[in-house]
């Protein structure tokens, strides 16, 4: 049975009930985090409690919880499923208000809501074949380093490629690549590592942090800088990552090889040494 966290209590999911006119569910007026468990610890927790803290500042939601309450919801949680592996979901919105109104409430309660998932280790074969993703063009706002709950352009974007039996779509605004519609992407040519630097424009992974992390301590050549979308079309390897997909060799863009076809020496370099670092964050 699932188990879920909503305004102070902890519930089994299927019972758990939030109004029609909370402004998550009117609005999308709501910001979320997703946080990766391995052998039951959190997975750079802080980071991701940083992220929903500068997210909620962003939409100007007060933070209900201190970084501490935060971590013991997290925990508590956690150990109310006996999969070892989970994905916890942290979704706070404005709240439920009485009458359907733009402009913000006075004085609402946030809602919180809080769940977990078990998190299916990635595919063998995923990991050894890669998987193929499409191109298209970025019409998200400009606000995409918020994680709100307003996920529509994202829902669609993703979409396409799975109308194309494709995992991921690749984003391009202005000719640039910005990220993939659930996902940071990341490009290597010629032995180098390519990342969008962060902006406006794509969500801070903390993934794609840990990923720049690993490739500065094992002395992987990287740029961070503007990556073309040629470039992309033209590059020797190609990965994303999130939370939960961890490094995920795309191998196929637009029914083009990437590269040679299959994951590249520097995306298997990084595969190992992202399990060697969670291994080690998380004893698991
Ligand atoms: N999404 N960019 C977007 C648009 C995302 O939705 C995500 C993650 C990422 C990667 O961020 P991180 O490494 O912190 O997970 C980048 C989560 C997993 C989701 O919406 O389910």
């Amino acid at each position: 049975m699932s188990i879920c966290y909503l305004n102070g209590g902890f519930v089994p999911r299927s019972e758990a009930r939030i109004s029609p006119m909370d402004r998550g569910f009117l609005f999308g007026d709501g910001v979320y985090e997703v946080i990766p468990v391995y052998g039951g610890r959190a997975f750079r927790l802080d980071a991701h409690l940083a992220r929903l803290e500068r997210s909620l500042a962003g939409i100007g939601i007060a933070n209900p919880h201190s970084h501490a309450e935060w971590a013991d919801l997290v925990q508590r949680l956690v150990a109310a499923h006996h999969w070892p592996t989970q994905a916890v979901y942290v979704q706070v919105t404005r709240g439920a208000d009485t009458v359907r109104n733009h402009a913000f409430p006075q004085d609402l309660p946030p809602t919180v809501f809080m769940t977990a998932d078990a998190l299916a280790p990635i595919p063998a074969e995923q990991l050894e074949r890669g998987v193929s993703a499409v191109s298209a063009a970025d019409n998200r706002w400009l606000r995409c380093d918020l994680k709100t709950t307003a996920l529509l352009a994202n829902c669609l974007l993703r979409q396409l490629a799975v109308e194309q039996g494709c995992a991921e779509t690749v984003l391009f605004r202005d000719g640039f690549l910005t990220e993939g519609s659930a996902s940071n992407i990341f490009v290597v040519k010629n032995g180098v590592l390519l990342a969008p630097p962060k902006s406006h424009l794509m969500l801070p992974g903390i993934t794609c942090d840990v990923v720049l992390e690993l490739a500065a301590r094992h002395g992987q050549a990287t740029e961070v800088r503007e990556i073309r979308e040629e470039e992309v079309h033209a590059a020797d390897e190609l990965w994303l990552t999130s939370s939960t997909k961890e490094v995920l060799p795309i191998t196929q863009l637009d029914d083009k090889p990437v590269g040679a076809g299959y994951p590249g020496p520097v995306t298997l370099a990084m595969i190992d040494w992202f399990v060697q670092a969670r291994r080690e964050e998380c004893g698991a």
